[in-house]
C-alpha cells in the first residue's frame, strides 16, 4: 500500500481524484494538504474538510497551506472553471471538523520525518507547499519516496496560456524548486490528462449504477463539464485523477526520463514546463514525463472504484 498525502486545491476535479483515492485499496491517505489554486485557500481547505468527512474518513487530517505564492500574487481564475465556492457552485453544509493545527509545510515536514522513506507526495494544485517544506526541513528531500504531480505540460499547448499548465503557471517559481530539488519527481501533466475524457454519458452512468459518492460527483461536475463543453470539448478531461492513477497503477502509463525546467521569467511563457527532448542541455533527467495513457482501462478503473464504493 502506498502511503499518500495529497496537496490539493479542491476543485472539482481535486475532489474526484480525492474520492478515487479513498476507495482504491493501493492507497492510504496520511492527510490532505490545502493550497490555493482552483479558489482560494479558506475554501479549498472547508472543501478538503468536506472530502474526508463524505468519504466516510473524517479521521484523516486536513492541513491549511499557503494563501499566496512565493513571489508574486494569486491572480489565478480558475473559479470560473470550478464555480465560486470550488464545487461547482453545489451549496453543501459547513463541515464538522476542524483544520489540524498545523500549516500544510510543517504537516508535510513532519510525516515525512516519521515515515522515512514511506511517503509518496501527490501536488495536484500550485506547488507552492510543496516547495516550501522543502525550505523548511530540506533533509525530507532525500526522505519522500517520490512525487507524482498533476502539473506541467511537455509536448502539448498550456490550458491558461499558449504554453503553461493551470498548476505550475500559478507559482513558477515553487514548480522551479520542486522540479530541481533532487528528488524522485514524476509529471503527470497535460500530455496524458488530456487523452482521457469522460463523456456526459459516462458521467451520467456513474451517477445512476452508483450511490452517494457518484451522486456528489455528478451534482459538482456540472459546471466543470460546460465550461469543456463551451470549448468544444466533448466531455470533461481527467486531470487530477490521472496522478492517483498512475499511483494505483503506473503501467496504465508510458513515461519518458527527461530533464524539464520551468519558465518563470519570460513574458509569454511564463509557467510552460520546458522538456529537454533531445539532451541539448546535458543535464541529468529530473523528471518521468507520462506521455501516454490506456485510457480505457483508467476509465474503468474510476468507474470500478467508484461504484463499488457507493
Ligand atoms: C489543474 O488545474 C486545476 O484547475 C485542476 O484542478 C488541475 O489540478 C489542471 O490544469
Ligand atoms: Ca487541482
Amino acid at each position: 500500500m502506498k502511503r499518500i498525502i495529497i496537496d490539493t486545491d479542491p476543485g472539482v476535479d481535486d475532489s474526484m481524484a480525492i474520492l478515487l483515492a479513498f476507495n482504491s485499496p493501493e492507497l492510504k491517505i496520511e492527510g490532505l494538504t490545502t493550497i490555493f489554486g482552483n479558489t482560494g485557500t479558506t475554501i479549498t481547505t472547508q472543501n478538503a474538510l468536506r472530502l474526508v468527512e463524505l468519504a466516510g474518513h473524517p479521521e484523516v487530517p486536513v492541513a491549511r497551506g499557503a494563501e499566496k505564492p512565493l513571489l508574486r500574487p494569486f491572480t489565478g481564475e480558475g473559479w470560473r472553471v470550478h464555480g465560486r465556492n470550488g464545487l461547482g457552485e453545489v451549496e453543501f453544509p459547513a463541515p464538522q471538523g476542524q483544520p489540524d493545527p498545523r500549516r500544510a509545510a510543517q504537516f508535510i515536514v513532519d510525516t515525512v520525518m516519521a515515515n522515512p522513506g514511506e511517503i509518496t507526495l501527490v501536488p495536484v494544485g500550485p506547488l507552492t507547499n510543496i516547495a516550501l517544506a522543502a525550505m523548511l526541513e530540506p533533509r525530507i528531500v532525500g526522505l519522500v519516496k517520490e512525487v507524482v504531480l498533476m502539473g506541467g505540460a511537455a509536448g502539448v499547448p498550456g490550458n491558461v496560456s499558449a504554453v503553461a499548465e493551470a498548476n505550475v503557471h500559478n507559482d513558477p517559481e515553487a514548480a522551479s524548486i520542486v522540479f530541481h530539488a533532487g528528488w524522485p519527481v514524476t509529471m503527470v501533466g497535460l500530455d496524458v490528462t488530456q487523452q482521457t475524457i469522460m463523456s456526459p454519458a459516462y458521467l451520467d452512468a456513474l451517477k445512476q449504477d452508483g450511490g452517494q459518492l457518484t451522486s456528489f460527483i455528478r451534482a459538482i461536475v456540472q459546471h466543470y463539464l460546460q465550461f469543456h463543453l463551451d470549448q468544444g470539448v466533448p466531455g470533461i478531461y481527467v486531470n487530477d485523477s490521472s496522478a492517483i492513477a498512475y499511483l494505483i497503477d503506473p503501467t496504465l502509463f508510458t513515461t519518458r526520463h527527461l530533464f524539464v525546467d520551468v519558465e518563470y521569467q519570460s513574458r509569454y511563457h511564463v509557467g510552460q514546463t520546458v522538456a529537454d527532448w533531445r539532451g541539448r542541455r546535458g543535464q541529468a533527467p529530473n523528471c518521468h514525463v507520462c506521455l501516454g495513457v490506456d485510457s480505457e482501462r483508467f476509465l474503468a478503473i474510476y468507474r470500478q472504484r467508484l461504484i463499488g464504493a457507493s
